[in-house]
């Protein structure tokens, strides 16, 4: 942390199994808001500008260190867990004796920064800080039991505590800080003489006090940031404390939110001034709505950016593309990797764009594939025509320059050319150039048969 004499070195507690997942996934690497858990816990070590960040691993094995991906962390594999205690002591020979240690838990995502670096600055002063919470039900916590003066004494595990003991509010939330030195001191005098035969991590708070160490305990914003993940309910359930979240710092930005509790963003949205977005709206990677843009219910918007005064109506699905300002999009339209779509476009109902440049103004309503096209400005698209952009082993490209007017069912055979305010008449097969200013036809010249008669049934 910058404004600390002394380095921060981070220890992440991320090796267990989580039985109750019932998932061969190792628990960190469920997701909440689109991330796995332990990726959340190590933004927000790297925000404390820690200086090195070593996480223990050890269920899943190399999944984790794979699945995450962070070169700057130091991944320790703790082969069998023994305890929290067990598990910061594994990190402790990569640490030096100059830090402040802090240890975070990989299933307990959303602990504050703010919260941390109180714990960094008292543990940077010379104490053990210790993050606890007051809850009406203690259920599985650790009990944080202080003596007559208040004073903190010792913290002791449900399993191994009194029925006095059990009946104390003050729980322990397994996040702490202290000087490195006094960490591994602390550390190597453990046993795991106790209910659960583990080396606890909790039990270097008695040998603190024994020894005189001061020993203080804080509390965060909120119990939210405590919380951690044992079974799929709880990830549901923080699911949507994570999304609420989400969905209020967006409104406090100005976003109009038709509902917040179906809303859903897992990456990253910005947004510009009067955005309205309708429900069921799902945001996915990285997004820019631009102002005045509106979005219709049942939106998949992901990796994308929407010019001003645009409005995507219901139901479609935008990846990987963007769109100019004043356009309509959808309903029903898909926008796959690599559609660029200008200003002043109409993308209308059941319309397929991949890679491909849509010019200013131009429209393609209804029923159409446009795919490896480059489509310049004021062309119309009819119903139902298509760029044929795959031969069966290759992709090829189709150009239809500005003005040009493709008519309903046509079939652009790539690689070919609509040149300059071309007409291609309704059901063209197009396999050759079509010159500028032209009609095209394809199909033969339309003829009746006066002698045919329809078929009837056989008797
Ligand atoms: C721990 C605390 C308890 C506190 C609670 C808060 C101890 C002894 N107890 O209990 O006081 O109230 O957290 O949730 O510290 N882990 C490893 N390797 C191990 C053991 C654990 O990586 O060998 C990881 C687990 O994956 C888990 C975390 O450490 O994410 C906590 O371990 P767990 O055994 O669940 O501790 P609790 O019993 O919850
Ligand atoms: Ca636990």
């Amino acid at each position: 942390m910058a404004s600390l004499s002394k380095p921060l070195e981070v220890i992440v507690l991320a090796a267990g199994k989580g039985t109750r997942m019932y998932s061969d996934l190792p628990k960190v690497l469920h997701h909440v808001g689109g991330q796995p858990l332990l990726a959340h816990v190590l933004t927000t070590a790297h925000q404390l500008q820690a200086d090195r960040v070593h996480v223990i691993y050890g269920h899943g094995g190399e999944q984790v260190p794979t699945v995450i991906q962070d070169d700057s962390v130091d991944w320790v594999l703790q082969t069998e867990q023994h305890g929290t205690g067990h598990a910061v002591l594994q990190a402790m020979p990569h640490v030096e004796d100059e830090a402040v240690v802090l240890v975070l838990y990989g299933d307990v995502p959303l602990i504050e920064k703010a919260t941390l670096s109180d714990l960094v600055v008292e543990a940077a002063k010379g104490a053990l800080a210790l993050l606890a919470v007051n809850l009406p039900d203690p259920g599985a916590y650790g009990r944080i039991v202080r003596n007559s003066k208040g004073n903190i004494e010792r913290i002791v595990e449900k399993k191994d505590a009194s029925d006095a003991e059990l009946a104390i509010r003050e729980i322990n939330t397994g996040f702490l800080a202290a000087p490195a030195v006094k960490m591994r001191h602390w550390l190597s005098q453990l046993s795991n003489d106790n209910a659960q035969g583990e080396y606890y991590l909790t039990d270097i708070i008695a040998m603190a006090v024994n020894e005189g160490y001061s020993v203080v305990s804080q509390n965060p914003a909120t119990v939210t940031e405590i919380e951690g993940i044992n079974s799929k309910i709880e990830l549901a359930r923080m699911e949507r404390q994570y999304q609420s979240q989400q969905a209020e710092a967006l409104m406090a930005q100005g976003l109009t939110l038709r509902d917040p509790a179906r809303f859903d963003v897992r990456g990253e949205l910005s947004i510009g001034r009067d955005v309205v977005i309708d429900i069921n709206v799902i945001v996915e990677g990285k997004v820019e709505l631009g102002d005045n843009v509106s979005i219709g219910p049942n939106t998949i918007l992901r990796d994308c950016a929407i010019g001003r005064d645009t409005e995507v109506l219901a139901n479609c699905v935008i990846e990987q593309s963007s769109v100019g300002s004043h356009c309509r999009v959808g309903p029903f339209a898909r926008l796959r990797p690599g559609a660029r779509v200008a200003d002043n476009a109409h993308i209308g109902n059941f319309v397929e764009i991949k890679n491909s440049e849509i010019g200013d103004g131009s429209k393609v309503n209804h029923l159409a594939y446009v795919g490896d096209s480059k489509v310049g400005g004021k062309v119309n698209i009819g119903a139902g025509a298509i760029t044929a952009n795959y031969d069966g082993a290759n992709k090829n490209q189709t150009t239809i320059k500005d003005g040009a007017s493709i008519g309903a069912n046509s079939v652009m055979v790539a690689p070919v050319t609509v040149g300059k305010g071309a007409t291609l008449a309704a059901g063209t097969i197009l396999r050759k150039d079509a010159p500028e200013n032209e009609l095209t036809l394809s199909a033969g010249s339309q003829r009746s048969v006066k002698s045919w008669k329809r078929p009837s049934k056989n008797k």
